[in-house]
């Protein structure tokens, strides 16, 4: 099945996405770590681990089709933020642009009739309505204890505990 020149593009401009999104929450981590919330850190740790882990699916599977992985150049995340609020309007801005940019390459495969690509984006397809759902979850809880520095507290100890139902921010799986 042929792997056009395209699709190879719009892949690898995926990968940088997804290596850009691991680079911006891990300075969100670290945000979090240097306002004294080690739960938000750790959360936001994990979600940047999941963006490393869909980078190299995107990696893999450029090489798997024959064709050649181009890294690009990555901006430097920002390191300061007004809020957790503000952190978090952020990563879901961040999701909403990776999930236009996944159905951006799910047309291009369809198409070019690439349909290895399209099974292989199906996944991501699915797991950015679970990351959209998650980040928004979450802008809700902080939202209801931003007058309340004990409620965002507890908020802390939740999430880094593995979080709250459905925004757990860790445990999800790429398909191998
Ligand atoms: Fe891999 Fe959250 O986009």
């Amino acid at each position: 099945m042929p792997f056009s020149e395209r699709t190879q593009e719009a892949m690898n401009q995926q990968l940088k996405l997804e290596i850009q999104a691991f680079y911006t929450y891990l300075g969100m981590s670290d945000y979090f770590d240097a306002a004294g919330l080690p739960g938000f850190s750790q959360w936001m740790f994990n979600q940047s681990q999941e963006e490393w882990t869909h980078a190299m699916k995107f990696r893999s599977f450029i090489q798997d089709r024959g064709g050649r992985v181009q890294l690009s150049d990555i901006s430097r995340p920002a390191s300061e933020y007004s809020s957790a609020l503000e952190v978090f309007e952020q990563a879901l801005q961040n999701e909403q642009v990776v999930s236009e940019s996944i159905a951006n390459v799910y047309a291009l495969a369809e198409e070019e009739k690439d349909f290895a690509s399209q099974a292989f984006l199906n996944w991501f397809v699915t797991e950015q309505v679970e990351e959209e759902k998650t980040m928004s979850d979450i802008i809700d809880w902080v939202r209801r204890m931003v007058d309340s520095p004990q409620g965002l507290f507890l908020l802390d100890e939740r999430l880094g505990q593995g979080g709250l139902a459905g925004a757990s921010g860790a445990g999800d799986q790429a398909p191998v």
